[in-house]
Order: C-alpha cells, then structure tokens, then sequence
C-alpha cells in the first residue's frame, strides 16, 4: 500500500539523490536514502554508507549490517518493525569519519525523515550519531545504554556494530542495550494496543 509517508519518503529520497551539497557527491556511486517500514515506531540512525552500502544503494548491508540484523533478530525484531538511515547520506571515502560540514550539509534531509517517519523510539548507532542526535560531548563507552528524551521521543545510543566486529568484548555491553531496547519497543507496543 501507498501510504503518505511512504509517499513523502520516495520524494525525499529523489531530492537527496540529487544532492550536491558537499564534496562526496563527487565520490558516491549512489547516494544511500534509508531502508525499512515507513510505519515503525522504532527509527535506528548509523553514521554513513560504507563500501556495501554505496554499492547497494541500502543502508547497512556490509559486514557491519549483518552484525546489527543478529542483534535486532537476537531481540525478536524483523525489518517491518524498524526504518533505519544515517547521519549521511554519500559514503566518506577510505572509510574516515564524516566531516562536520557534511554532516550540517546532510542533516536537513535526515531531520526531513524524522519528520515524516514521527517515531516513537530513536537509536543512534555510534558516536557520530549520538553527538548530533543526543549531545555534542556524547562519550559511548560512559553513557551507551540510557535512555534520553528529544522532543517527546525516546533516544538510546549504544555502540556501532563495526566497532564491535572490531572490539568484540564490547559485545556483551551491546547486548544489554538491545535487550533494554526490546522492552522499550514492547512497552510502546502495550501502550498504543490499550488505546
Ligand atoms: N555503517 C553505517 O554507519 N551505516 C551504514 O549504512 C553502514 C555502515
């Protein structure tokens, strides 16, 4: 079904694939809009297409992505019940952190997602995500795992699954945060099934 926000999500998304805000436009194969159900509750933001996903065209595809699907399946959650995006939307090559004035070149179209998804649960996916969502001196090792409230949303942010493929004793750390963010999601779902 054609919904409304799938409807504003394609015009968006044609929008950004004609962007040529910063340099990376000159870089990307395609730019990588975001991938998942329109209707969720539950919005999950990364940092930027890596090598995969610029391939692809999809959000979180590579090794990384595959990593984040154990854990959301780990929690009993399927694509349906998710949308999920980055903080950019063209790869950063050699695999380098975005720069500041990409990401306040792409933020826009990311706040413009938010916007028309209107969920009800955010998760940032790393430091990068959580600085721009949460607080600009957001540290993941200190404050992973709590909850936060940006207008009216409930905002976590735990660790980038690339950093636990390379740290994996930070596993079981991200493990809980996945089981807190089960509860969450089953609370909500409670909560809009009594209404
Ligand atoms: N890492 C991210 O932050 N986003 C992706 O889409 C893939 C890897």
């Amino acid at each position: 079904m054609q919904t409304e926000k799938k409807s504003a999500l394609e015009a968006l998304e044609k929008e950004v694939s004609l962007c040529r805000g910063c340099s990376l436009c000159q870089t990307r194969t395609q730019t990588v809009f975001g991938r998942g159900n329109a209707e969720a509750s539950l919005l999950l933001i990364g940092e930027a297409p890596g090598e995969s996903e610029d391939r692809e065209g999809k959000p979180f595809v590579g090794a990384a992505g595959m990593l984040l699907d154990h854990y959301l399946a780990f929690i009993g959650l399927e694509e349906e019940d998710y949308y999920i995006a980055n903080i950019l939307k063209c790869r950063p090559p050699h695999h380098r952190d975005p720069k500041p004035e990409e990401e306040e070149a792409c933020m826009p179209f990311l706040r413009s997602q938010v916007r028309i998804l209107n969920p009800k649960i955010i998760i940032c996916l790393g430091r990068i995500a959580a600085q721009r969502i949460i607080s600009p001196d957001f540290r993941i090792t200190r404050s992973h795992g709590e909850w936060f409230r940006r207008g009216g949303i409930r905002v976590m942010a735990t660790f980038h699954p690339s950093a636990l493929l390379r740290d994996p004793s930070k596993k079981e750390a991200a493990l809980d945060d996945f089981k807190k963010i089960a509860e969450e999601f089953s609370a909500l779902q409670n909560e809009t099934a009594n209404i």
